[in-house]
């Protein structure tokens, strides 16, 4: 397969984190959906590496992390890219809030590197469930949010630091309820806070909240990730592609609406993070941050398309039966017991 040509990784837009530390306002996502083997998703990063992409998005969850590790380390062994030039994320699992320093140091054999340049607390939550599991599928252990049980899981992130093992530590499918608690007992504070991001589910007030303290938005399933596990498909899920206001500015730019997502969502301010196995997309969506910028009425069109449309709703992360997904949320501002 032709390597479609590279895209010069200085010119992608960079965002600071309140460290002063610098990394690339888009990264490539590597969650297979439970179907894109490890070895596919290896080589998608190898080839991601070539285009240009110089932030990759890793969690144990996605059971790659040994394939993406071999990945980088050939492009690195390759002459293609320096260590120091990649930004590299992983994720502690729910299953493993109790050790995090394991969880971390095998994140860090398997991605083959001698430190994360971030490492997050995937979900608020230590419940868990098995890979590839259905909707209806309930840990029988699991417990509702807990401050005290996840500040014992954040003091050994900030061990992490003080270590030298990760750079930055943040957080994933957090909200402002709970986000307001760690703020105030953190050591040391989230870099960043991974959330699901596209035109149809904007989350302006979260944004906004962690706009205003510099804690950099990094939005998942930008593109309303068209295969994701059918756990997480509902049917009044929509599909922002589909949306009018993306197809009409794909139509003038003459790309993907895909693209047109990407494009919106650095432009917004948040870093977005696009899996891909097919090297157009990747390259497509890579060009899509560094060429001009959507108008003020494009942007405008689109913020207008929110639709508050959750696609990653938790449900096998509840603790009790019959419980409604909101409770994972804290949509009221209240923190569900
Ligand atoms: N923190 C969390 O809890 C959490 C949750 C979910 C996801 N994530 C992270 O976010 C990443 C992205 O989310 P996601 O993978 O669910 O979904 P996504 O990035 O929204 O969608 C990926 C899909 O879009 C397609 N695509 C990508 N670029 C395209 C283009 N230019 N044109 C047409 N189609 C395109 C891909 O197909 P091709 O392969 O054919 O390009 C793939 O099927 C994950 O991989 C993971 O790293 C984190």
């Amino acid at each position: 397969m032709t390597v479609p040509s590279p895209v010069d990784p200085r010119s992608v837009p960079v965002r600071t984190l309140r460290s002063g530390a610098q990394l690339p306002a888009i990264g490539l996502g590597t969650f297979g959906s439970d179907h894109v083997s490890a070895d596919i998703v290896g080589s998608a990063v190898r080839t991601a590496i070539d285009i240009g992409y110089r932030h990759i998005d890793c969690a144990s969850v996605y059971d790659n992390e040994r394939a993406v590790g071999a990945a980088i380390s050939a492009a690195v062994a390759d002459g293609v890219v320096a260590r120091g030039e990649l930004w590299i994320s992983s994720k502690v699992w729910n299953d493993e809030h109790d050790d995090v320093a394991a969880a971390c140091e095998r994140s860090i054999r398997d991605l083959g590197v001698e430190h994360l340049d971030n490492y997050l607390v995937h979900w608020p939550f230590p419940n868990h469930h098995p890979p590839g599991c259905d909707i209806d599928e309930r840990n029988p252990n699991a417990v509702p949010y807990s401050h005290d049980r996840f500040m014992a899981t954040w003091a050994q992130m900030e061990s992490l630091v003080e270590r030298g093992l990760v750079r930055h530590v943040g957080t994933s499918n957090m909200t402002v309820a709970k986000l307001e608690l760690l703020v105030a007992d953190a050591h040391i504070q989230p870099t960043v806070n991974q959330m699901e991001l596209h035109p149809h589910f904007q989350q302006p007030e979260l944004f906004e909240w962690l706009q205003e303290r510099q804690i950099v938005p990094i939005g998942f399933c930008p593109i309303g990730s068209p295969q994701r596990p059918e756990r997480d498909t509902t049917p009044e899920d929509s599909a922002p592609t589909e949306d009018a206001a993306v197809r009409t500015v794909a139509e003038r730019l003459g790309v993907h609406p895909a693209v047109v997502c990407v494009k919106w969502a650095e432009q917004r301010g948040q870093i977005p993070i696009p899996f891909s196995t097919t090297p157009r997309n990747m390259a497509a969506n890579l060009e899509a941050v560094t060429t001009a910028p959507l108008t003020d009425d494009e942007m405008a069109m689109l913020t207008a398309a929110d639709r508050n449309c959750r696609l990653i709703k938790g449900q096998v992360f509840l603790w009790r039966d019959g419980q409604p997904w909101t409770d994972l949320w804290d949509e009221d501002g209240t923190i569900a017991g």
